[in-house]
């Protein structure tokens, strides 16, 4: 299945479901000060999830560009992480819960009409002491107990380690969805339910939301991965010409397992994230986004240069993006 099917497909089954489809937000949201580029689908749902601000709807659905930099070393080393993703996500606010969430996740990976994934390649993690969440998986979704596991709020909370450790704002117990593989077990979807705004130091800094919320998030680039076969997300129909290209713009030739393998794949998440960024008008500078993006292209360059490059080469790459 392509990348544009398998998007095309998560935001219809969800309308379905009543979600109203939303565009992504920006990359680079100047209405939140917290954060300097958009990390999750969520972001733009903040004053649902709290309440303030008026519902045209109580279901949405989005696929959302984001930009995380926390694993920017594994980036290129690793096969499933990057900068910039795009992140697939169904939300609540006040309107279904958990039995759903976890319902239609499963359905929309394991039946005929929708991914159809092998159900019994599946396996989910839940928080601690979230018996219900356990006890739908087990009981409703009859997953076998040897494939469910609880774990701490490091793995099994959003954003990780809030309650102990912040940041502060709205957060939630989570459940992780992980499918098997050929090359290894890879996390596709976070389901967290949004149910607390965390406010200062434990204890009793987690208050119960004026409602119960679902935020989800599914990895298009790692989703697409497990369906197409491949060994890493940069081999999935709309990155692997990219990284081609980036091999082409730069005279070598793209081997996988070699360090020049590293850099290309590199190169092409890095220049991906610099034309988003650089379109909503974030020049490469001294501050805060625009010396996240500096650097980001500083890392592209370089990595260029080690491969004998002496010439600008990335912006030959903006235009190569595959349809
Ligand atoms: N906000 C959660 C995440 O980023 C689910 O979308 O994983």
């Amino acid at each position: 299945m392509k990348s544009n099917e398998l998007r095309e497909k998560y935001l219809a089954f969800f309308e379905t479901k009543g979600c109203t489809r939303r565009p992504s937000d920006v990359l680079v949201p100047r209405w939140d000060p917290s954060v300097l580029f958009t990390p999750a689908g969520m972001n733009q749902f903040k004053d649902h999830f709290l309440g303030r601000c008026k519902l045209e709807f109580t279901r949405a659905t989005t696929c959302q560009k984001c930009l995380r930099t926390g694993d920017i070393d594994n980036v290129g080393r690793t096969a499933y992480h990057h900068t910039f993703f795009e992140m697939l996500g169904n939300f609540s606010f006040g309107d279904y819960f958990k039995r759903d969430a976890i319902h239609w996740a499963w359905e929309f990976l394991t039946d005929k009409k929708w991914l159809a994934l092998d159900p019994n390649r599946i396996s989910a993690t839940v928080y601690l002491d979230d018996d219900e969440a356990a006890g739908i998986w087990l009981n409703e979704i009859k997953l076998p107990p040897e494939r469910l596991q609880r774990l701490g709020e490091d793995e099994n909370f959003w954003p990780a380690n809030a309650p102990s450790q912040g940041p502060d704002g709205v957060c939630g117990p989570c459940s992780e969805i992980y499918y098997q593989t050929e090359f290894g077990s890879v996390e596709i979807w976070n389901l967290v339910f949004t149910q607390f705004n965390r406010v200062g130091d434990p204890p009793h800094n987690l208050r119960p939301l004026p409602s119960r919320n679902i935020d989800t998030g599914m990895g298009l680039e790692r989703t697409a991965a497990v369906l197409q076969g491949v060994d890493t997300n940069f081999h999935i129909d709309i990155l692997r010409p990219l990284v081609e290209a980036s091999g082409e713009v730069c005279h070598v030739r793209y081997e996988p397992e070699s360090e020049t393998g590293r850099r290309l794949r590199r190169i092409a998440d890095h220049v991906r994230a610099c034309t988003f960024a650089i379109h909503e008008n974030v020049i490469p500078g001294p501050n805060k986004e625009k010396y996240v993006i500096k650097r980001l292209l500083r890392r592209a360059v370089l990595d260029g240069h080690q491969m004998g490059m002496r010439e600008p080469f990335l912006h030959k790459l903006v235009a190569r993006w595959p349809n």
